[in-house]
C-alpha cells in the first residue's frame, strides 16, 4: 500500500462544538494512537506512547491561556518585549485513570499544584456520586486544567466540573484535557458547559453498549496499571471479578492515603510491590506448572 501523510479516521472538525479543539491531526499522532488502540502493545510501550500523547496534550492547553505583556532584559542588555502567562494554574485529575496525566502536567510546568477528585457510580441511584476530593484552597483563583484520558459518557467529567464549581471556579477557567472522546460524550459535556474548553486527542466513533469508547483503546487504568489484575488477565483460569474489584479497591485507598506522611506512603508502596510481586510469582508458578 502507498505511503500516506494524511489520517483519514477522524471526524470532521467542523462537526464539533465551537469550544471543542483537538490536536493537529497528523499522520505522527495517528501513529501514535494507533500503537496505544493496539491490544498487543506491550505495557511498556502503552506507558511510552500514551505519556508522549499526554505531553501533546498539555502543550496544547497552554495554548489557551491568556499572557500579558512581558518586558525583560536579555543578557546582551537588550530589552525584548514579550509575554507572560497572566494567571496561575492547577491540574486536577479524576481518579482513577486522570492521575496518569499527572506526570505529563509536571514535567511541562514545573512545581504545578495538583488536587484529585474521586466519583463513582452511587449504588441505589446510579449516578456519579463525588467520593473524595482534595483541592488546592485558592483553586477559585486558578485556571484548572482537568484531567481524565477518556471521555465516554461524560458523566464523571460533568460530576468533577459541578465540584470545581462549589468552590468557586468559573466554567470559562476550566480546560478539559483527554486523549480520546466519544461522540455522546461530548455533545452532553459541551451542552452543559458551553463555554468550558476541551482539549481532545482524538474523537472516536461511539459508544458500546457498556459505554466503552469504539473503537477506542479498552481499559485505559487497566493498561497502564502495574497490578494483579494485568497479570491475571492474561490467566484462563483467574476470577477477575475479584482481582478488579481487589486492585480497585487498592487504588482506592492510595487515593485516601494521598494525605498522609510521605514516610506512610513509601510503606504503603513497599507493602503494595511485596503483594504484586507475590502474584507474579503465583501467575508464573501456574504458567509453569510449578
Ligand atoms: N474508560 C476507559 O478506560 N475506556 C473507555 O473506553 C471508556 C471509559
Amino acid at each position: 500500500m502507498a505511503a500516506s501523510t494524511a489520517p483519514t479516521s477522524q471526524t470532521h472538525p467542523a462537526a464539533l462544538p465551537p469550544s471543542v479543539f483537538t490536536l493537529p491531526q497528523t499522520a505522527q499522532l495517528e501513529a501514535l494512537y494507533t500503537i496505544i488502540r493496539d491490544k498487543t502493545t506491550s505495557r511498556g510501550d502503552f506507558l511510552f506512547y500514551s505519556d508522549r500523547i499526554i505531553r501533546l496534550l498539555v502543550e496544547e492547553s497552554l495554548n489557551h491561556l491568556p499572557v500579558i505583556p512581558k518586558i525583560v532584559e536579555t543578557p546582551t542588555g537588550a530589552t525584548y518585549e514579550g509575554v507572560g502567562f497572566e494567571g496561575k494554574i492547577c491540574g486536577v485529575s479524576i481518579l482513577r485513570a486522570g492521575e496518569a496525566m499527572e506526570a505529563g502536567l509536571r514535567e511541562v510546568c514545573r512545581s504545578v499544584r495538583i488536587g484529585k477528585i474521586l466519583i463513582q457510580r452511587d449504588e441505589e441511584t446510579a449516578l456519579p456520586k463525588l467520593f473524595y476530593s482534595k483541592l488546592p484552597e485558592d483553586i477559585a483563583s486558578r485556571y484548572v486544567l482537568l484531567l481524565d484520558p477518556m471521555l465516554a459518557t461524560g458523566g464523571s467529567a460533568m460530576k468533577a466540573v459541578e465540584v470545581l464549581q462549589e468552590q468557586g471556579v468559573p466554567e470559562e477557567r476550566i480546560i478539559f484535557i483527554n486523549l480520546i472522546a466519544a461522540p455522546e460524550g461530548l455533545k452532553r459535556f459541551c451542552g452543559r458547559f458551553p463555554s468550558l474548553r476541551v482539549i481532545t486527542g482524538w474523537i472516536d466513533k461511539c459508544l458500546n453498549e457498556k459505554s466503552y469508547i469504539i473503537p477506542g483503546l479498552g481499559d485505559f487504568g487497566e493498561r497502564r496499571c502495574v497490578c494483579c489484575a494485568c497479570w491475571y488477565s492474561s490467566s484462563p483460569t483467574a476470577d477477575l471479578d475479584i482481582v478488579n474489584e481487589e486492585s480497585s479497591r487498592v487504588t482506592s485507598i492510595i487515593a485516601l492515603a494521598d494525605d498522609c506522611h510521605v514516610a506512610f506512603k513509601s510503606l504503603i508502596r513497599h507493602a503494595l510491590r511485596q503483594l504484586a510481586a507475590f502474584f507474579l510469582a503465583e501467575h508464573l508458578a501456574k504458567q509453569l506448572s510449578l
